[in-house]
């Protein structure tokens, strides 16, 4: 039997996938409310293709509880933020959750951390830990790192073909490792050490926060000279080795806005190139803002009133809030408008900020100038009712409008 620790964004759907595989699994949980949720029969977020996953898993027998169970095999999938000031991984999450397990697991156990961590934080942080609680690692518990790769809104399907990384001690653990994960996924599992497998995560959101940079970067530069970046940028791109992303009004989410900022805190001489590129990133909310004022400069709007921000989830389809590109700009809108703009969201049930408005008639009524973070299916499905309306696209799918 496995027990999975920690049912957020990651770790349910990874439950789910082992479940519905035929492997035996508990999943735990601190929040109260979400073990409610799923023992009640309901998904905690909406993410294509999980609903029929749970049905299915709930079928194949998986249970939820808010204690850890004893097992011989356990998946930490918690929480790892950063700690804003000095930039380092807060391993309080991860920590916390193993502390729980050691008191349950069985002699041997395998305890495989699939939560994003910084290079060197299971030797830093883990190992001290477990060998302070009277735990000899190898001997009593085992250790692994299995990081996630999946993208949001593909997560079922990701999760299935995705190539991934296990790092192990051993390679007798990391086989035993494997083959469990190899029970749901039929993408290529590379096995390494712990070390190189924490790295190698990092590294593959580091690559895509600095392409994702460059591309903002280019937009600005462009706009200053009134060229069209996405012309640029498509004609570029023709070239046989050259791949330059999509600009976009931020970066959110729970990855590529926080995983690089580990390597900046842990190695501050040798990141120029990344601290620079997260900064780029972290001023696009910024650019659109000031893109905004410009657009109602142009066309006599002095009403703050008039706008409406379409998208308050940090991509498109999916509910997640987290570090969101419109939360980032609402954070500094102080410096040009006091209040929020009025904003709405298909996605989001949940009132998440005081300008929030969830009838999407009404907003469309009240707003002159329309502002598309998030180009959700939703507003592609309506684009019809956005005739006569001023707009800024942030996503580049609606022509005849102004871009970043
Ligand atoms: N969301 C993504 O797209 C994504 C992608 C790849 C990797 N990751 C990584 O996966 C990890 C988990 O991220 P997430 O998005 O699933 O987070 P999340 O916040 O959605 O879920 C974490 C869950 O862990 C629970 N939890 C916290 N402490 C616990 C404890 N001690 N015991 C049991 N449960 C506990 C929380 O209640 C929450 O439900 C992070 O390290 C993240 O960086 C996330």
């Amino acid at each position: 039997m496995i027990n999975v620790v920690g049912l957020g964004y990651i770790g349910l759907p990874t439950a789910l996938m082992l479940a519905d595989s035929g492997v035996e699994v508990i999943g735990t949980d601190i929040n109260k409310e979400v073990i409610e949720t799923l023992r009640n029969g309901k998904v905690t977020f909406e993410e294509e293709g999980l609903t029929s996953l749970f049905k299915s898993a709930l079928e194949k027998g998986i249970q939820f509880s808010e204690s850890y169970s004893e097992s011989d095999f356990y998946i930490i999938s918690v929480p790892t933020p950063y700690n804003k000031v000095n930039k380092k991984i807060d391993p309080s999450y991860v920590i916390g959750a193993i502390k729980q397990v050691l008191k349950v697991c069985k002699k041997e156990a395998i305890i495989v951390i699939e939560s994003t961590v910084s290079p060197g934080t299971i030797d830093q942080y883990v190992r001290p830990m477990i060998e302070e609680s009277g735990y000899k690692v190898g001997i009593d518990v085992h250790l692994a790192h299995a990081p996630e790769r999946i993208l949001p809104g593909q997560m079922i399907q990701e999760l299935r073909l995705n190539s991934r990384t296990i790092g192990a001690d051993n390679l007798k653990i990391a086989q035993k490792v494997k083959d469990i994960y190899s029970s749901f996924c039929e993408g290529e599992i590379a096995t390494t050490e712990i070390r190189t497998a924490e790295m190698t995560k990092v590294v593959e959101n580091t690559f895509r926060a600095i392409n994702i940079a460059f591309a903002n970067e280019l937009t600005k530069l462009a706009h200053q000279e009134k060229m069209d970046v996405y012309e640029i940028i498509k004609i570029a791109n023709m070239h046989p080795r050259v791949n330059i992303l999509n600009p976009g009004p931020g970066v959110g989410g729970h990855c590529i806005p926080v995983d690089p900022w580990f390597l900046v805190g842990d190695y501050p001489r040798l990141t120029n190139l990344i601290s620079t590129a997260l900064e780029i990133n972290e001023s696009m909310p910024e650019h659109v803002l000031s893109r905004i004022h410009e657009i109602m400069e142009e066309n006599g709007i002095k009403d703050k009133n008039k706008i409406g921000i379409y998208g308050l989830t940090y991509k498109s389809d999916v509910d997640d809030v987290r570090e969101s590109p419109t939360l980032q700009m609402f954070e500094k809108m102080s410096e040009k408008f006091s209040t929020p703009f009025r904003v709405y969201d298909p996605m989001v049930t949940k009132k998440i900020v005081d300008s929030q408005v969830f009838d999407f008639d009404q907003f469309l009524e009240e707003s002159e100038v329309i502002v598309i973070m998030q180009n959700h299916s939703h507003i592609k499905e309506n684009i019809n009712k956005l005739q006569n309306k001023l707009l800024l696209d942030t996503q580049n799918f609606i022509e005849n409008s102004y871009k970043l």
